[in-house]
C-alpha cells in the first residue's frame, strides 16, 4: 500500500530528514521491486558467443597470459571471474543483512528507518538466492573468500558500527553496481546477467541512498578521537573487497596456474585501472565525507582504489 509522507504516523510526521528519506524509499520498495525466481528465465539457455563479462573488465586483459588464451578460453574465464563475484556478492550481502538486522533489533520497528533496513534486509536475501541461482545456471564453482577473510566478515559483523559501517557497506554496493551499470548497456553480454544486472542496479539505488544519508548522519556526530579508527577500518575493508573480488582459484577454468596468474593480475595496468573504474564514485564520496586519510590513503592506494 502506499503511504504518502504527509500520512506518517505521528511518531515519524515531520520529524526527521533520515525518517522522510526513509519513507520515500519505503514507497519506492512497494511501487517497484522483483522477484528473480519469477522474473527471470531461468530455464533459458547461454547463449553462443556471447559474454559474462566484458572482456576489458576480465582481471588478465592485456598481459601475456591473456593473448595466449582463445577467444573460447578467454569467454570462460570471464565465466570464472563473473562467479567469484556473485560469490563475494553473496558473502557482503550475508554480511550487510547482518548489520541491518543489528540496527533492527537495537531500533524502534515503528520507526520509518528501522521499516526500511528490514525492507532492504528482504531485497539482499532475494538478491544472494540471485547470485545464488546466476553461479547455478552458469554450471560453475561457488567460489568463497578465502577463510581469513571469512573471519574478519563475522568480525566485521560484531564490531562495525557508524560511518565504517556504512562506508564498508557502500563500497561492496557501489563498486559492483559501477560494474553492473556497464554491463547492463553492453549487448555482447549474456541476456540473463543483464536482467540480473537491471535487477540489482534498480534496487540497490534504494540502498545506497539510504547507506549515504545514514553515513553523513553518523559522521557528523562522529567523535574526533575516533576518526583515525574509524578510517583505518573503511580503508581494511576497502583493501579486502579490491583483492578479493577474483577468486585466484577461477584461472584453474583456462589451465593456468592459480599463483601466476594472480601475480599477473595484481601487477596488469588494466585491472588497476578497473579497479578505479569501480570505486571513482564512492570514492569520491567517502573522500568528500572525511573518510579517506591517515592512518590508511596508503590502503586505498595499494588497493588501486586512489592514485
Ligand atoms: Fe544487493
Ligand atoms: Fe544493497
Amino acid at each position: 500500500m502506499v503511504t504518502k509522507t504527509s500520512e506518517l504516523p505521528a511518531r515519524a510526521a515531520g520529524t526527521t530528514d533520515r525518517e522522510r528519506t526513509a519513507d520515500r524509499l519505503l514507497r519506492s520498495t512497494a511501487a517497484r521491486s522483483y522477484d528473480p525466481e519469477l522474473d527471470i528465465d531461468w530455464s533459458a539457455p547461454p547463449e553462443a558467443g556471447r559474454v559474462y563479462l566484458p572482456e576489458h573488465r576480465s582481471t588478465l586483459y592485456g598481459t601475456p597470459l591473456w593473448d595466449r588464451l582463445t577467444p573460447g578460453q578467454r569467454r570462460e574465464l570471464g565465466k570464472h571471474e563473473a562467479a567469484s563475484v556473485a560469490g563475494f556478492g553473496i558473502w557482503l550481502e550475508c554480511i550487510l543483512m547482518r548489520l541491518l538486522a543489528k540496527l533492527a533489533y537495537e531500533g524502534d520497528p515503528a520507526t520509518r528507518h528501522v521499516q526500511y533496513a528490514l525492507a532492504e534486509m528482504a531485497e539482499e536475501c532475494r538478491h544472494s538466492t540471485m547470485f545464488a541461482r546466476l553461479i547455478e545456471w552458469m554450471g560453475v564453482p561457488y567460489y568463497r573468500p578465502p577463510s581469513h577473510v571469512h573471519a574478519l566478515g563475522r568480525l566485521l559483523i560484531t564490531t562495525a558500527h557508524g560511518p565504517a559501517m556504512w562506508g564498508a557497506i557502500l563500497i561492496g554496493e557501489e563498486i559492483t553496481d559501477r560494474f553492473q551499470r556497464e554491463m547492463v548497456a553492453d549487448d555482447s553480454m549474456q541476456p540473463i546477467v543483464q536482467m540480473v544486472n537491471r535487477i540489482h542496479i534498480l534496487e540497490e539505488a534504494r540502498h545506497i541512498g539510504f547507506a549515504r544519508a545514514e553515513l553523513t548522519r553518523s559522521v557528523a556526530r562522529l567523535p574526533l578521537y575516533e576518526l583515525p579508527i574509524q578510517r583505518g577500518v573503511l580503508g581494511r575493508v576497502a583493501f579486502i573487497v579490491a583483492r578479493n573480488l577474483i577468486n585466484p582459484e577461477v584461472y584453474r577454468s583456462v589451465g593456468l596456474d592459480p599463483a601466476q596468474a594472480r601475480r599477473a593480475a595484481l601487477a596488469n595496468p588494466a585491472h588497476h585501472e578497473t579497479i578505479r573504474y569501480g570505486g571513482e564514485k564512492i570514492v569520491a564520496f567517502l573522500r568528500e565525507a572525511g573518510m579517506i586519510g591517515p592512518p590508511a590513503t596508503r590502503l586505498w592506494r595499494k588497493a588501486h582504489l586512489i592514485g
